[in-house]
Protein backbone atom coordinates (compact mmCIF):
# COMPACT_ATOMS: atom_id res chain seq x y z
CA UNK A 1 0.00 0.00 0.00
CA UNK A 2 1.14 3.40 -0.71
CA UNK A 3 1.62 6.35 1.56
CA UNK A 4 0.87 9.51 -0.44
CA UNK A 5 -0.03 13.11 0.43
CA UNK A 6 -3.62 14.38 0.14
CA UNK A 7 -2.38 16.71 -3.28
CA UNK A 8 -1.85 13.61 -5.44
CA UNK A 9 -5.48 11.86 -3.98
CA UNK A 10 -6.86 12.65 -7.86
CA UNK A 11 -3.88 9.79 -9.23
CA UNK A 12 -5.13 7.13 -6.87
CA UNK A 13 -8.61 7.01 -7.44
CA UNK A 14 -9.70 3.65 -6.49
CA UNK A 15 -6.86 2.66 -4.62
CA UNK A 16 -6.35 1.96 -1.05
CA UNK A 17 -3.58 4.58 0.08
CA UNK A 18 -1.83 5.58 3.62
CA UNK A 19 -1.68 9.23 4.71
CA UNK A 20 -0.85 11.21 7.31
CA UNK A 21 -2.81 13.89 8.55
CA UNK A 22 -3.97 16.38 10.94
CA UNK A 23 -7.98 17.33 12.20
CA UNK A 24 -9.43 20.15 11.01
CA UNK A 25 -13.19 19.39 12.02
CA UNK A 26 -15.73 16.58 12.37
CA UNK A 27 -19.02 15.77 12.52
CA UNK A 28 -21.37 12.66 12.91
CA UNK A 29 -24.37 10.75 13.13
CA UNK A 30 -24.44 7.56 14.66
CA UNK A 31 -23.94 5.51 11.06
CA UNK A 32 -21.48 8.06 9.31
CA UNK A 33 -18.57 10.48 10.33
CA UNK A 34 -17.26 12.85 8.14
CA UNK A 35 -13.53 14.16 9.37
CA UNK A 36 -11.84 17.27 7.68
CA UNK A 37 -8.51 16.43 7.29
CA UNK A 38 -5.11 17.92 5.89
CA UNK A 39 -1.91 16.64 5.39
CA UNK A 40 -0.09 20.33 4.39
CA UNK A 41 -0.89 19.54 0.54
CA UNK A 42 -4.31 20.05 0.79
CA UNK A 43 -7.60 19.96 2.48
CA UNK A 44 -10.08 17.32 1.96
CA UNK A 45 -12.50 14.89 3.70
CA UNK A 46 -12.54 11.76 5.06
CA UNK A 47 -15.35 9.49 5.54
CA UNK A 48 -16.34 6.50 8.01
CA UNK A 49 -19.31 4.35 7.76
CA UNK A 50 -19.74 2.48 10.73
CA UNK A 51 -20.80 -0.96 9.17
CA UNK A 52 -17.69 -0.73 7.36
CA UNK A 53 -14.92 -0.24 10.04
CA UNK A 54 -14.31 -1.70 13.25
CA UNK A 55 -16.77 -0.57 16.52
CA UNK A 56 -13.62 0.90 18.36
CA UNK A 57 -12.42 2.63 14.83
CA UNK A 58 -15.64 4.26 15.02
CA UNK A 59 -16.18 5.45 18.57
CA UNK A 60 -12.59 6.94 18.49
CA UNK A 61 -13.34 8.68 15.58
CA UNK A 62 -16.33 10.31 17.20
CA UNK A 63 -15.04 10.90 20.50
CA UNK A 64 -11.43 10.70 20.76
CA UNK A 65 -10.39 12.36 17.60
CA UNK A 66 -9.69 16.57 18.48
CA UNK A 67 -9.07 19.03 16.25
CA UNK A 68 -5.11 18.42 15.41
CA UNK A 69 -4.81 15.36 16.46
CA UNK A 70 -2.30 13.68 14.26
CA UNK A 71 -3.15 10.20 12.88
CA UNK A 72 -2.44 7.33 10.12
CA UNK A 73 -5.55 7.26 7.28
CA UNK A 74 -6.10 4.11 5.30
CA UNK A 75 -8.60 4.22 3.11
CA UNK A 76 -9.81 4.37 -0.87
CA UNK A 77 -9.90 7.21 -2.87
CA UNK A 78 -13.19 8.73 -4.45
CA UNK A 79 -14.10 11.24 -6.37
CA UNK A 80 -16.04 13.77 -4.61
CA UNK A 81 -17.98 16.49 -7.02
CA UNK A 82 -19.57 18.36 -4.29
CA UNK A 83 -16.49 19.11 -2.77
CA UNK A 84 -14.30 22.27 -3.84
CA UNK A 85 -11.21 19.47 -4.05
CA UNK A 86 -13.28 16.84 -5.86
CA UNK A 87 -12.10 13.89 -3.86
CA UNK A 88 -12.34 12.19 -0.64
CA UNK A 89 -11.18 9.52 1.46
CA UNK A 90 -13.41 6.24 2.50
CA UNK A 91 -11.59 5.28 5.77
CA UNK A 92 -10.92 1.78 6.57
CA UNK A 93 -8.83 2.21 9.58
CA UNK A 94 -6.69 4.90 11.48
CA UNK A 95 -3.94 5.13 13.71
CA UNK A 96 -3.34 7.81 16.17
CA UNK A 97 -0.33 9.60 16.61
CA UNK A 98 -0.52 12.67 18.45
CA UNK A 99 -3.43 13.52 20.38
CA UNK A 100 -4.68 17.45 20.90
CA UNK A 101 -6.80 18.76 23.61
CA UNK A 102 -8.54 22.21 23.97
CA UNK A 103 -6.86 23.40 20.61
CA UNK A 104 -6.60 27.37 20.89
CA UNK A 105 -7.77 28.16 17.53
CA UNK A 106 -10.95 27.30 16.69
CA UNK A 107 -13.85 28.22 13.97
CA UNK A 108 -14.85 31.20 15.60
CA UNK A 109 -14.09 34.49 15.13
CA UNK A 110 -9.94 35.46 17.22
CA UNK A 111 -8.53 38.90 16.73
CA UNK A 112 -5.51 39.08 15.30
CA UNK A 113 -3.10 39.72 18.31
CA UNK A 114 -4.43 36.36 19.69
CA UNK A 115 -3.81 34.90 16.12
CA UNK A 116 -0.74 36.82 16.04
CA UNK A 117 0.52 35.12 19.49
CA UNK A 118 -0.17 31.79 17.93
CA UNK A 119 0.92 32.59 15.13
CA UNK A 120 2.79 28.79 15.50
CA UNK A 121 -0.29 27.23 15.33
CA UNK A 122 -2.03 29.84 13.21
CA UNK A 123 0.54 28.72 10.46
CA UNK A 124 -2.23 25.12 10.38
CA UNK A 125 -5.23 27.50 8.88
CA UNK A 126 -5.96 27.69 5.37
CA UNK A 127 -5.08 31.55 4.35
CA UNK A 128 -1.69 32.04 5.84
CA UNK A 129 -0.84 28.07 4.42
CA UNK A 130 -2.49 29.74 0.86
CA UNK A 131 -0.06 32.96 1.97
CA UNK A 132 2.95 30.53 2.17
CA UNK A 133 2.52 28.70 -1.07
CA UNK A 134 1.87 31.82 -2.84
CA UNK A 135 5.31 33.08 -1.42
CA UNK A 136 7.60 30.35 -2.20
CA UNK A 137 6.04 30.39 -5.71
CA UNK A 138 7.15 34.70 -5.56
CA UNK A 139 10.98 33.52 -4.19
CA UNK A 140 11.23 30.70 -6.83
CA UNK A 141 9.97 32.85 -9.77
CA UNK A 142 13.03 35.05 -8.75
CA UNK A 143 15.42 32.83 -8.98
CA UNK A 144 14.24 31.70 -12.17
CA UNK A 145 14.08 35.08 -13.54
CA UNK A 146 17.38 36.55 -12.57
CA UNK A 147 18.61 33.13 -13.74
CA UNK A 148 17.35 33.41 -16.95
CA UNK A 149 18.40 36.40 -17.04
CA UNK A 150 21.94 36.38 -16.91
CA UNK A 151 22.22 36.79 -13.23
CA UNK A 152 24.66 35.99 -10.59
CA UNK A 153 23.13 35.51 -7.20
CA UNK A 154 26.09 37.72 -4.51
CA UNK A 155 25.25 37.19 -0.74
CA UNK A 156 26.03 40.51 1.15
CA UNK A 157 26.54 40.35 4.90
CA UNK A 158 24.03 40.39 7.55
CA UNK A 159 26.38 42.25 10.06
CA UNK A 160 27.90 45.64 8.86
CA UNK A 161 29.18 48.85 9.07
CA UNK A 162 27.51 50.67 7.18
CA UNK A 163 24.16 52.58 6.66
CA UNK A 164 23.22 53.31 2.91
CA UNK A 165 19.30 53.86 4.07
CA UNK A 166 19.88 56.37 7.08
CA UNK A 167 21.00 56.30 10.81
CA UNK A 168 17.26 56.76 12.57
CA UNK A 169 16.30 52.92 12.08
CA UNK A 170 19.59 50.79 12.55
CA UNK A 171 19.80 47.95 15.21
CA UNK A 172 23.04 48.25 16.49
CA UNK A 173 25.12 45.42 18.13
CA UNK A 174 28.71 44.91 19.32
CA UNK A 175 31.06 42.77 16.90
CA UNK A 176 33.73 42.43 19.26
CA UNK A 177 35.47 45.97 20.30
CA UNK A 178 33.66 47.60 17.40
CA UNK A 179 30.42 48.60 16.78
CA UNK A 180 28.44 46.90 13.91
CA UNK A 181 24.86 47.05 12.38
CA UNK A 182 22.36 44.09 11.08
CA UNK A 183 22.04 44.96 7.50
CA UNK A 184 19.29 47.58 5.75
CA UNK A 185 20.29 47.23 2.63
CA UNK A 186 23.04 44.67 0.74
CA UNK A 187 23.13 47.43 -2.21
CA UNK A 188 26.57 48.50 -1.57
CA UNK A 189 27.55 45.17 -1.68
CA UNK A 190 25.59 44.35 -4.80
CA UNK A 191 27.62 47.59 -6.79
CA UNK A 192 31.25 46.04 -5.50
CA UNK A 193 29.25 42.79 -7.35
CA UNK A 194 28.24 44.34 -10.27
CA UNK A 195 31.50 45.53 -11.32
CA UNK A 196 33.05 42.16 -10.63
CA UNK A 197 30.23 40.74 -11.99
CA UNK A 198 28.67 42.73 -14.13
CA UNK A 199 24.39 41.94 -13.41
CA UNK A 200 23.93 40.55 -9.70
CA UNK A 201 21.24 40.39 -7.01
CA UNK A 202 20.96 39.23 -3.67
CA UNK A 203 17.90 38.54 -2.01
CA UNK A 204 17.94 38.04 2.09
CA UNK A 205 16.59 39.39 4.95
CA UNK A 206 17.22 43.02 6.15
CA UNK A 207 16.46 44.94 9.25
CA UNK A 208 14.85 48.65 9.86
CA UNK A 209 14.34 49.43 13.69
CA UNK A 210 10.95 51.64 12.07
CA UNK A 211 9.51 53.06 14.82
CA UNK A 212 6.53 53.70 13.06
CA UNK A 213 3.38 51.10 13.33
CA UNK A 214 2.07 51.16 9.94
CA UNK A 215 -0.12 48.58 7.76
CA UNK A 216 3.15 48.24 5.69
CA UNK A 217 6.31 48.12 7.55
CA UNK A 218 7.97 45.24 9.12
CA UNK A 219 11.29 45.40 11.32
CA UNK A 220 12.94 42.31 9.48
CA UNK A 221 11.61 41.82 6.07
CA UNK A 222 13.07 40.00 2.69
CA UNK A 223 13.88 42.21 -0.11
CA UNK A 224 15.42 41.37 -3.86
CA UNK A 225 18.50 43.66 -4.37
CA UNK A 226 19.68 43.70 -8.55
CA UNK A 227 22.63 45.73 -9.65
CA UNK A 228 23.39 46.27 -13.15
CA UNK A 229 26.86 47.47 -14.29
CA UNK A 230 26.80 49.32 -17.70
CA UNK A 231 22.91 50.33 -17.02
CA UNK A 232 21.03 53.48 -17.08
CA UNK A 233 18.39 54.41 -14.52
CA UNK A 234 15.75 54.08 -18.03
CA UNK A 235 16.91 50.35 -18.79
CA UNK A 236 16.88 49.55 -15.27
CA UNK A 237 12.96 50.32 -15.46
CA UNK A 238 12.67 47.88 -17.93
CA UNK A 239 14.00 45.22 -15.91
CA UNK A 240 11.86 46.04 -12.64
CA UNK A 241 8.63 46.09 -14.63
CA UNK A 242 9.75 42.34 -16.69
CA UNK A 243 10.19 41.47 -13.48
CA UNK A 244 7.08 42.36 -11.76
CA UNK A 245 5.43 41.10 -14.63
CA UNK A 246 6.99 37.77 -14.38
CA UNK A 247 6.34 37.07 -10.44
CA UNK A 248 2.78 38.21 -11.43
CA UNK A 249 2.42 35.71 -14.37
CA UNK A 250 3.86 33.25 -12.10
CA UNK A 251 1.76 33.00 -9.66
CA UNK A 252 -1.48 33.34 -11.71
CA UNK A 253 -0.04 30.27 -13.82
CA UNK A 254 0.52 28.04 -10.39
CA UNK A 255 -1.12 29.35 -7.38
CA UNK A 256 -5.18 30.24 -8.11
CA UNK A 257 -6.39 28.39 -5.61
CA UNK A 258 -4.48 29.94 -3.43
CA UNK A 259 -5.47 33.77 -4.42
CA UNK A 260 -9.08 32.84 -4.24
CA UNK A 261 -8.74 31.42 -0.41
CA UNK A 262 -7.22 34.83 0.05
CA UNK A 263 -9.97 36.74 -1.55
CA UNK A 264 -8.31 38.35 -4.02
CA UNK A 265 -9.92 37.64 -7.97
CA UNK A 266 -7.39 36.16 -10.29
CA UNK A 267 -8.51 38.03 -13.07
CA UNK A 268 -8.17 41.75 -11.39
CA UNK A 269 -4.29 40.40 -11.49
CA UNK A 270 -4.46 40.28 -15.35
CA UNK A 271 -3.61 43.47 -16.19
CA UNK A 272 -0.76 43.70 -14.03
CA UNK A 273 1.32 41.42 -16.66
CA UNK A 274 0.53 43.47 -19.52
CA UNK A 275 3.92 46.20 -19.55
CA UNK A 276 4.73 48.77 -19.97
CA UNK A 277 4.14 50.47 -16.84
CA UNK A 278 3.46 54.13 -16.40
CA UNK A 279 6.03 56.58 -15.72
CA UNK A 280 5.70 59.86 -14.01
CA UNK A 281 7.80 62.43 -12.33
CA UNK A 282 7.83 63.51 -9.40
CA UNK A 283 6.97 66.73 -10.11
CA UNK A 284 4.21 65.69 -12.08
CA UNK A 285 2.99 63.70 -9.42
CA UNK A 286 3.30 67.30 -7.27
CA UNK A 287 0.91 68.56 -9.71
CA UNK A 288 -1.47 65.92 -10.02
CA UNK A 289 -1.64 66.38 -6.34
CA UNK A 290 -2.34 69.51 -5.66
CA UNK A 291 -4.91 70.04 -8.06
CA UNK A 292 -7.04 67.05 -6.18
CA UNK A 293 -6.63 69.29 -3.05
CA UNK A 294 -3.47 67.65 -0.99
CA UNK A 295 -1.86 70.31 1.01
CA UNK A 296 1.95 69.32 0.09
CA UNK A 297 4.37 71.32 -1.37
CA UNK A 298 6.91 70.84 -3.80
CA UNK A 299 10.10 68.46 -1.84
CA UNK A 300 8.16 66.76 0.56
CA UNK A 301 7.61 63.08 0.81
CA UNK A 302 4.46 60.81 -0.15
CA UNK A 303 2.50 58.73 2.97
CA UNK A 304 0.11 56.50 2.17
CA UNK A 305 -2.27 58.55 0.97
CA UNK A 306 -0.69 60.65 -1.60
CA UNK A 307 0.81 56.89 -3.15
CA UNK A 308 -2.80 55.67 -2.94
CA UNK A 309 -4.04 58.67 -5.05
CA UNK A 310 -1.37 58.51 -7.66
CA UNK A 311 -1.53 54.72 -8.05
CA UNK A 312 -5.70 55.10 -8.08
CA UNK A 313 -5.39 57.37 -11.53
CA UNK A 314 -3.30 54.73 -13.48
CA UNK A 315 -4.75 51.70 -12.75
CA UNK A 316 -1.56 49.71 -12.74
CA UNK A 317 1.81 49.84 -10.96
CA UNK A 318 3.43 52.75 -12.12
CA UNK A 319 6.96 54.81 -11.69
CA UNK A 320 7.40 57.77 -10.33
CA UNK A 321 10.82 58.95 -11.25
CA UNK A 322 13.45 61.95 -9.88
CA UNK A 323 12.57 62.48 -6.44
CA UNK A 324 14.60 65.83 -3.97
CA UNK A 325 17.67 64.70 -3.23
CA UNK A 326 16.66 65.80 0.34
CA UNK A 327 14.14 62.72 1.05
CA UNK A 328 16.41 60.12 -0.72
CA UNK A 329 19.76 58.44 0.34
CA UNK A 330 23.55 59.43 -0.69
CA UNK A 331 24.81 57.25 -3.11
CA UNK A 332 21.88 58.09 -5.52
CA UNK A 333 23.25 59.70 -9.27
CA UNK A 334 23.05 63.34 -9.13
CA UNK A 335 20.51 64.35 -12.33
CA UNK A 336 22.38 65.56 -15.44
CA UNK A 337 20.12 69.24 -15.52
CA UNK A 338 19.31 69.87 -12.51
CA UNK A 339 20.64 70.00 -9.22
CA UNK A 340 17.70 69.32 -6.91
CA UNK A 341 16.84 65.71 -7.90
CA UNK A 342 18.13 62.42 -8.28
CA UNK A 343 18.22 60.15 -10.91
CA UNK A 344 16.08 57.88 -9.74
CA UNK A 345 12.63 56.07 -9.28
CA UNK A 346 10.03 54.34 -6.52
CA UNK A 347 7.30 51.73 -8.00
CA UNK A 348 3.71 52.48 -6.26
CA UNK A 349 1.32 49.14 -6.49
CA UNK A 350 -2.02 49.83 -7.82
CA UNK A 351 -5.02 49.54 -5.11
CA UNK A 352 -3.43 51.71 -2.28
CA UNK A 353 -0.66 49.48 -1.30
CA UNK A 354 2.06 51.58 -2.10
CA UNK A 355 6.22 51.21 -2.91
CA UNK A 356 7.02 47.89 -3.60
CA UNK A 357 10.44 49.46 -5.12
CA UNK A 358 12.81 51.94 -4.56
CA UNK A 359 16.05 52.04 -7.28
CA UNK A 360 18.00 54.38 -8.99
CA UNK A 361 21.10 54.91 -10.88
CA UNK A 362 24.09 55.21 -8.62
CA UNK A 363 26.67 58.37 -8.52
CA UNK A 364 29.85 57.29 -10.50
CA UNK A 365 32.21 60.54 -9.50
CA UNK A 366 34.45 60.04 -6.86
CA UNK A 367 34.69 63.70 -4.93
CA UNK A 368 31.02 63.93 -5.95
CA UNK A 369 29.82 60.64 -3.60
CA UNK A 370 32.71 61.51 -1.33
CA UNK A 371 30.86 64.94 -0.93
CA UNK A 372 27.47 63.09 -0.42
CA UNK A 373 29.09 60.88 1.96
CA UNK A 374 30.13 63.51 4.43
CA UNK A 375 27.10 65.29 4.11
CA UNK A 376 24.83 62.44 5.20
CA UNK A 377 27.00 63.13 8.06
CA UNK A 378 28.45 59.26 7.47
CA UNK A 379 32.07 58.58 7.89
CA UNK A 380 34.24 58.30 5.23
CA UNK A 381 36.40 55.74 6.95
CA UNK A 382 33.54 53.05 6.69
CA UNK A 383 33.05 54.03 2.83
CA UNK A 384 36.39 53.80 1.62
CA UNK A 385 35.99 50.66 -0.28
CA UNK A 386 32.56 51.67 -1.22
CA UNK A 387 34.49 54.74 -2.35
CA UNK A 388 37.26 52.55 -4.28
CA UNK A 389 34.78 51.30 -6.98
CA UNK A 390 34.85 54.54 -8.16
CA UNK A 391 38.70 55.12 -8.47
CA UNK A 392 39.03 51.69 -10.29
CA UNK A 393 37.38 51.74 -13.33
CA UNK A 394 33.93 53.45 -12.33
CA UNK A 395 31.06 52.59 -14.92
CA UNK A 396 27.29 53.89 -15.22
CA UNK A 397 25.11 51.28 -13.06
CA UNK A 398 21.89 51.23 -11.60
CA UNK A 399 20.00 48.86 -9.57
CA UNK A 400 16.59 48.45 -7.11
CA UNK A 401 15.44 46.64 -4.37
CA UNK A 402 11.68 45.15 -4.14
CA UNK A 403 10.60 44.78 -1.11
CA UNK A 404 9.08 40.77 -0.91
CA UNK A 405 6.42 41.07 1.52
CA UNK A 406 4.90 44.41 0.03
CA UNK A 407 4.67 42.73 -3.24
CA UNK A 408 3.14 39.78 -1.37
CA UNK A 409 0.64 42.05 0.36
CA UNK A 410 -0.59 43.87 -2.95
CA UNK A 411 -0.93 40.85 -4.89
CA UNK A 412 -2.81 38.68 -2.40
CA UNK A 413 -4.86 41.74 -1.71
CA UNK A 414 -3.75 41.24 2.13
CA UNK A 415 -4.80 44.39 4.79
CA UNK A 416 -1.75 44.04 6.72
CA UNK A 417 2.08 43.24 5.80
CA UNK A 418 2.58 40.86 8.70
CA UNK A 419 0.38 37.79 7.28
CA UNK A 420 2.76 37.54 4.29
CA UNK A 421 6.05 36.55 6.33
CA UNK A 422 5.74 33.01 8.46
CA UNK A 423 7.15 34.95 11.51
CA UNK A 424 6.84 38.70 11.83
CA UNK A 425 8.65 41.11 13.54
CA UNK A 426 6.70 44.28 14.10
CA UNK A 427 7.14 47.13 16.88
CA UNK A 428 5.78 45.13 19.54
CA UNK A 429 6.60 41.39 18.45
CA UNK A 430 9.56 39.37 19.11
CA UNK A 431 7.41 36.51 20.11
CA UNK A 432 6.72 33.82 18.58
O1 LIG B 1 13.27 52.02 -0.75
P1 LIG B 1 14.21 51.16 0.04
O2 LIG B 1 14.59 51.62 1.39
O3 LIG B 1 15.47 50.98 -0.90
C1 LIG B 1 16.63 50.36 -0.58
O4 LIG B 1 16.85 49.75 0.45
C2 LIG B 1 17.65 50.37 -1.70
N1 LIG B 1 18.96 50.09 -1.12
C3 LIG B 1 17.26 49.36 -2.74
C4 LIG B 1 18.24 49.32 -3.88
O5 LIG B 1 18.26 50.23 -4.69
N2 LIG B 1 19.04 48.28 -3.97
O6 LIG B 1 13.61 49.71 0.17
C5 LIG B 1 13.27 48.96 -0.98
C6 LIG B 1 11.94 48.29 -0.82
C7 LIG B 1 10.76 49.24 -0.68
O7 LIG B 1 10.32 49.70 -1.93
C8 LIG B 1 9.74 48.36 0.00
O8 LIG B 1 9.13 47.50 -0.94
C9 LIG B 1 10.59 47.52 0.92
O9 LIG B 1 11.90 47.53 0.38
N3 LIG B 1 10.61 48.03 2.29
C10 LIG B 1 9.95 47.47 3.33
N4 LIG B 1 9.15 46.39 3.39
C11 LIG B 1 8.64 46.05 4.59
N5 LIG B 1 8.90 46.73 5.73
C12 LIG B 1 9.71 47.81 5.73
N6 LIG B 1 9.99 48.45 6.86
C13 LIG B 1 10.28 48.23 4.47
N7 LIG B 1 11.12 49.22 4.10
C14 LIG B 1 11.30 49.08 2.78
MG1 LIG C 1 12.03 53.61 -0.58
Amino acid sequence: METINIIDAPKHVGETVRIGVWLTDKRSSGKIAFLQLRDGTAFFQGILLKNKVSEEIFEMARHDLRQEASFWVTGEIHEDERSKFGYEIQIADIELIGDSNDYPIGNKEHGVDFLMDHRHLWLRSSKPQAMMKIRDRVIRATYEFFGKEGFTKIDPPILTGNAPEGTTNLFHTEYFEQDAYLSQSGQLYEEAGALALNKVYSFGPVFRAEKSKTRRHLIEFWMIEPEMAFMTQEESLEVQERYVAYLVQSVLDDCKRELETLGRDPESLVPFTKLPYPRISYDKAIEMLQAADFDIEWGADFGSPEETYLAGEFNQPVFILNYPKAIKPFYMKNHPTRDDVYVCADLLAPEGYGEIIGGSERETDYETLLQAVKDAGLDPKVYEWYLDLRKYGTVPHSGFGLGLERFLTWITKTDHVRETIPFPRLLNRLYP
